[in-house]
């Protein structure tokens, strides 16, 4: 038997030579690989007659020797200029699924309370991450020796130069540049050396609002509040609000949500700018007003998407991604 493959393979290869035609080609595979009487079928069909020792091995041999005949064929007939009818396209073959990427859940919150702010006026703009001492503490009422530094807990970088605190350091760069009315949102990361834990990580996100104009009050801060969290968390959402304290703002207050499974949730801090600030600002606190909030977009994915742990909005873990 292997005497018979070897004179099969010798007479393919003659045969082979002379033919230049696409017919040609097509009847050589026949002859040889054909299914019920090719060449290298019937041989095949005397394998179960052979011993169990003469067996072993002719197997192998077979599969070398019909892949040599496959392998020759294709290639002649490439090199004669005619498709090989295994290149041809079977256009009732199903599709092959193509790995699409998805938006990372950050990022989806992100733009989703741009889109809802968006219908209110506002805009937005990207800030510098390393800031100068003045943009982020000075120029928002809290000079070097004020307590309310301390909470921040910065990185600073040089005595003048440190990682934002929080994205408030975009409020009077802003209002430098651009004259009332204002309404622009500035979304972005901040930086606390905080110790990492199920709720806190040394470089998180924040989202910034800013309103100015010329009459505005709480009630427009409050009603705006308001229609975002129905927005976002969807219609029936309550928020409360309550007094708190932050140096650029006066009043100050901190919105909180009614989670349907967690109880009342603080989402935000808030309040009219203090005159102070527009004063830093070059505009005159008798003529203009304004309001500022500062929400966290890490708290809002951890809501919304029920995550418990921020960790895995940060360490790129595919199981958690793929699900967005
Ligand atoms: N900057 C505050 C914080 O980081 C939030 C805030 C923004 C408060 C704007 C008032 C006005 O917690």
């Amino acid at each position: 038997m292997e005497k018979d493959l070897e004179k099969l393979l010798i007479r393919f290869r003659e045969e082979i030579g002379k033919v230049t035609e696409k017919e040609g080609f097509r009847k050589l595979r026949i002859r040889y690989l054909g299914r019920k009487r090719g060449l290298l079928t019937k041989i095949l069909e005397d394998i179960p007659k052979l011993s169990e020792s003469r067996r072993a091995g002719i197997g192998t041999k077979v599969k070398k020797i019909r892949s040599e005949i496959e392998e020759t064929l294709s290639a002649k007939e490439t090199e004669n200029g005619f498709d090989n009818e295994r290149a041809e396209i079977d256009v009732t073959a199903p599709g092959k699924k193509a790995e699409k990427g998805s938006l990372h859940p950050l990022t989806l919150v992100t733009e989703e309370v741009k889109e809802i702010f968006h219908r209110l006026g506002f805009t937005w703009e990207d800030g510098p991450e390393v800031e100068s001492d003045v943009y982020n503490f000075q120029k928002l009422n809290m000079p070097p020796d004020h307590p309310a530094r301390d909470v921040q807990q910065t990185y600073y970088i040089d005595d003048k130069t440190l990682l934002r605190t929080h994205t408030s350091n975009m409020q009077v760069r802003y209002l430098e540049k651009n004259k009332p009315p204002v309404r622009v949102l500035f979304p972005g990361r901040a930086y606390r050396r905080d110790m990492p834990d199920a709720t806190h990580l040394p470089s998180f996100y924040q989202l910034e609002g800013l309103l100015v104009d010329e009459t505005t009050s709480m009630t427009d801060l409050l009603g705006s509040l308001d229609f975002f969290a129905r927005r976002f968390f969807g219609e029936k959402t309550k928020i409360r609000v309550y007094g708190h304290h932050f140096p650029y703002t006066e009043p100050s207050i901190e919105v909180e949500v009614l989670h349907p499974t967690k109880d009342w949730i603080e989402i935000l801090g808030a309040g009219m700018v203090h005159p102070n600030v527009l004063k830093n600002a070059r505009l005159d606190p008798s003529k203009y007003r304004g309001w500022a909030f500062g929400m966290g977009p890490d708290r809002l994915a951890m809501l919304k998407f029920n995550i418990n742990n921020i960790r895995v909005l940060y360490n790129n873990d595919l199981r958690f991604l793929n699900q967005f």
